[in-house]
């Protein structure tokens, strides 16, 4: 496929450590889209994806949405799903569920609580 079939997806903010990244947007809506995020399999269960998810939270906050944080992931995603809810995510029903994809959202204010306050 040539190179410029694609068109440059400007918006898409990537925040990387030497253990995984989170990818996102400060989208449409006020809302932030998390698109992505992936922690090296040796570094897991410890604590990097919230690091991660607090990173993202603090890069926004001096234009921060005023609602919604959202996520996506595949029904057969267990790890995902369990990450989404510890974190502080809802699932919530929309098209994508009966075609197995999984779409999580949370009140970015109540996302800052959470983690920022008890230090998760
Ligand atoms: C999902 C993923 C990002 C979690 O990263 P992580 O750094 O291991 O997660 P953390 O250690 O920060 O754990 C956060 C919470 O997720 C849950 N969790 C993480 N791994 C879990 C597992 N294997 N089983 C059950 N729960 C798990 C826990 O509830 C944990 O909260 P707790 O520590 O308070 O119990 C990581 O497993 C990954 O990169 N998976 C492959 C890529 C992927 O599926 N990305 C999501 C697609 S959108």
């Amino acid at each position: 496929m040539e190179e410029n079939h694609f068109k440059k997806f400007e918006e898409m903010k990537v925040i990387e450590l030497p253990e995984g990244y989170i990818a996102y947007r400060l989208g449409s809506g006020d809302n932030l889209e998390l698109f992505d995020i992936f922690v090296n399999k040796d570094e897991r269960q410890k604590g990097i994806s919230k690091k991660l998810v607090k990173l993202m939270l603090e890069a926004v906050k001096d234009n921060p949405p005023n609602f919604s944080v959202f996520g996506f992931t595949a029904k057969d995603n267990l790890t995902a799903q369990a990450f989404y809810q510890a974190i502080g995510f809802t699932l919530i029903l929309c098209p994508l569920y009966p075609l197995g994809a999984f779409m999580y959202v949370a009140e970015y204010q109540k996302l800052c609580d959470k983690l920022f306050k008890t230090d998760a």
